[in-house]
């Protein structure tokens, strides 16, 4: 991370796991143990059920709130989506957008993206949009092809004002869970594709644009990979759920 506009930001991203009490005190445990950096922004994103209760543990901390997902529309009928008023109504600051687990298993399709992005900013949520290939995709030498088909829809239809705030994540589905990190050369290239593409289209604000990595960050990788030019953060999912080591990631940061 070398421009000088941008600040770190390490996520968090708790998928499934943890009550409203083991959430807050996962929260309180990660607040008390990490020495946030002058340059370095923290968001954790809990489940639903304990977004409130960790919005209140987090007051004064300065680490922000996120949510895992959220739907396009303001109300509706929508069995068992939540909308960004809502989340913004519960304290969330982020939202995760198409991860690839949500792509995978929950049908989100690029399109899906696209209105959840867009309804992120539309109600000050700041997106962190998801893209990342396929191992099948990366062994066919298709990795650039599809994280710029994914970039892409994500962005379609904003305006320079509204990329602004806004962060990607690199996530490539092979590295998410399984231990495998990509290798920080590659994560570089892939992160260096991603904010050519937004140059190309929003001219200097891929300069202020966070691109994270996510997949397998973990305390003893995260120096190396924070180090990149164009790595500004790590989106983190095992590790985020011990203080200890996501302690040790943010630090990382600087
Ligand atoms: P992981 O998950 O760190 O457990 O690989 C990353 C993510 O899915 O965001």
């Amino acid at each position: 991370m070398t421009h000088p506009s941008r600040r770190a930001l390490i996520a968090g991203n708790w998928k499934m796991h943890r009550t409203v009490s083991e959430s807050v005190a996962l929260a309180h445990a990660i607040a008390d143990g990490s020495r946030l950096g002058p340059r370095t922004d923290v968001v954790l994103a809990p489940v639903f059920t304990a977004l409130f209760a960790v919005h209140q543990a987090l007051k004064g901390t300065g680490i922000f709130l996120g949510a895992q997902d959220l739907h396009w529309d303001a109300q509706g009928a929508f069995t068992g989506e939540i909308s960004g008023p809502m989340l913004a109504d519960v304290g969330a600051q982020y939202v995760i957008v198409g991860h690839s687990e949500r792509r995978q298993f929950f049908a989100d399709t690029d399109e899906n993206v696209r209105k959840k992005t867009r309804a992120a900013l539309q109600y000050n949520l700041i997106p962190i949009v998801c893209v990342g290939e396929s191992l099948a995709e990366r062994d066919g030498g298709l990795t650039f092809e599809v994280i710029g088909r994914q970039l892409d829809a994500a962005l379609h239809g904003l305006t320079f004002d509204q990329v602004a705030p806004l962060v990607i994540a690199y996530e490539p589905v092979w590295a998410i869970g399984t231990g495998k990190t990509a290798k920080a050369s590659d994560a570089q290239l892939a992160h260096a594709f991603l904010r050519d593409r937004v140059r190309n289209r929003f001219a200097e604000s891929a300069d202020s644009l966070r691109i994270l990595y996510g997949g397998s960050v973990k305390a003893d990788n995260a120096a190396e990979l924070l180090a990149q030019p164009d790595i500004d953060g790590a989106l983190v999912g095992g590790a985020s759920l011990d203080a200890e080591t996501f302690g040790r990631i943010i630090r990382a940061a600087g």
